[in-house]
């Protein structure tokens, strides 16, 4: 957990059971943003502890080995007040979270709130849709949205 306030951008991800989209996020986003020399801390929860302490969906881990990147030792977690006042920026995956975020967020929050989507020119508003009850290559869907996001991140955050 970044230190409060946080001394670099510091990047939230968050979905419902924070074992599939966001755990992607913080993994493209990571990759990006070291292929780019920016300095961030990244990090992903859920919005619902279902998943609290497991790793990330084999699908999802698969999905991230694919583009050559090892999540297996991320660890589920849920969102918490303290994570509004320690990152810059939390990143809802879609709608529901975002309405899941904004009934949380402490009067003390300093983080801004906003859809993942909504940095990407044409896709405002859309969520990224939830892989888990679908086919495989959903995953591969939400690594593309999760990567195209992203690289507008690093651009925004090297202003
Ligand atoms: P995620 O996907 O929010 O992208 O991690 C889901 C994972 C688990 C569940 C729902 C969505 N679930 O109901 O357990």
């Amino acid at each position: 957990m970044p230190s409060d306030p946080p001394p670099q951008p510091a990047i939230l991800f968050v979905c419902l059971g924070n074992i599939c989209r966001s755990p992607l996020a913080k993994a493209a986003f990571r990759a990006e943003a070291a292929k780019a020399g920016v300095a961030v801390e990244v990090d992903s929860a859920g919005t619902g502890n279902w998943h609290v302490g497991q790793a990330p969906d084999v699908r999802a881990q698969a999905t991230a080995r694919r583009h050559g990147i090892d999540i297996s030792g991320y660890r589920g977690r849920q969102v918490s007040a303290a994570d509004f006042r320690c990152f810059t920026h939390i990143f809802a995956l879609d709608a529901d979270n975002l309405a899941g975020l904004r009934a949380i967020a402490p009067r003390d929050a300093t983080a801004k709130v906003d859809l993942l989507l909504n940095l990407v020119p044409g896709r405002a508003g859309q969520g990224v849709k939830d892989p888990y009850y679908g086919a495989d290559d959903g995953f591969e869907t939400t690594w593309d949205d999760v990567t195209t996001a992203s690289r507008a991140l690093v651009a925004t955050l090297k202003g």
